[in-house]
């Protein structure tokens, strides 16, 4: 794969590919207290999103990392498709979850290998903020659009939040480098450029953190 399918900085891919990478990834959401706490929001809000969705045929979860939504989506869904450039990643998933009406591949989200409209829901958790420009933010989502047939569900860092806020002032008085951000209403936007609505977009926390997830679905 080129930079172009993981233009993630290099030293974290080689992190998320790497088995000592991805096992403390997967460590630190069993370990640590605001990971869990941001596990357990994100849990609460999707469960919230599938109300509104129902339970359906086919759902692709890319980036999937070691496969920490794996179960909880696989509970909405019949078949589930667990996908991450980190060809370790897809093996820890694979080994934990199995195969039983679970597919897994190593693809890239900013050309995914798969024809317009193939998954019922595609999600993607925690992978915009680490796209380095904005070109390849809205990549990103032109991509989830383009190969889901009816909702997305997708994280991203709001340029208008309160930690980017204070991130910004940061970066002009302390030299800290900026966050990888997006404008919640340009990401609605082009939302609607791909022929879906924004249904729901709640931040994962007002103070703490800049995630958002929202919900599309296509009109
Ligand atoms: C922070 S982890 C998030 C994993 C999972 N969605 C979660 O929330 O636990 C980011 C993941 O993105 C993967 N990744 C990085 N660049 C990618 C790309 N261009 N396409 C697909 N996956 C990518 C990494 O290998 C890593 O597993």
């Amino acid at each position: 794969m080129t930079n172009l399918h993981a233009p993630m900085q290099q030293s974290k891919l080689q992190n998320y590919n790497s088995t000592r990478g991805a096992e403390a990834y997967k460590a630190d959401y069993q370990n640590k207290l605001h990971r869990k706490w941001s596990d357990k929001r994100e849990r609460a809000l999707l469960t919230s999103y599938f109300r509104r969705i129902g339970h359906v045929g086919s759902l692709l979860d890319l980036p999937c990392g070691h496969g920490r939504l794996s179960d909880f989506l696989k509970s909405q869904c019949d078949t589930l498709v667990e996908g991450d450039w980190s060809h370790t990643m897809v093996g820890l998933n694979l080994r934990d979850h199995g195969q039983d009406h679970r597919h897994y591949v190593r693809a890239s989200a900013l050309e995914i290998p798969f024809p317009d409209r193939t998954f019922d829901v595609v999600v993607s958790f925690r992978l915009s903020h680490h796209l380095e420009t904005q070109e390849l933010r809205e990549r990103h989502l032109r991509e989830l659009f383009r190969v889901s047939k009816k909702h997305v569900i997708v994280t991203w860092f709001s340029a208008t939040s309160l930690k980017n806020i204070l991130r910004q002032v940061r970066v002009k008085l302390a030299g800290k480098k900026p966050k990888h951000v997006l404008h919640n209403q340009r990401v609605r936007a082009l939302a609607a450029e791909a022929g879906y609505t924004q249904e729901l977009a709640k931040p994962l926390f007002l103070i703490g953190s800049g995630h958002m997830l929202g919900l599309y679905t296509r009109k």
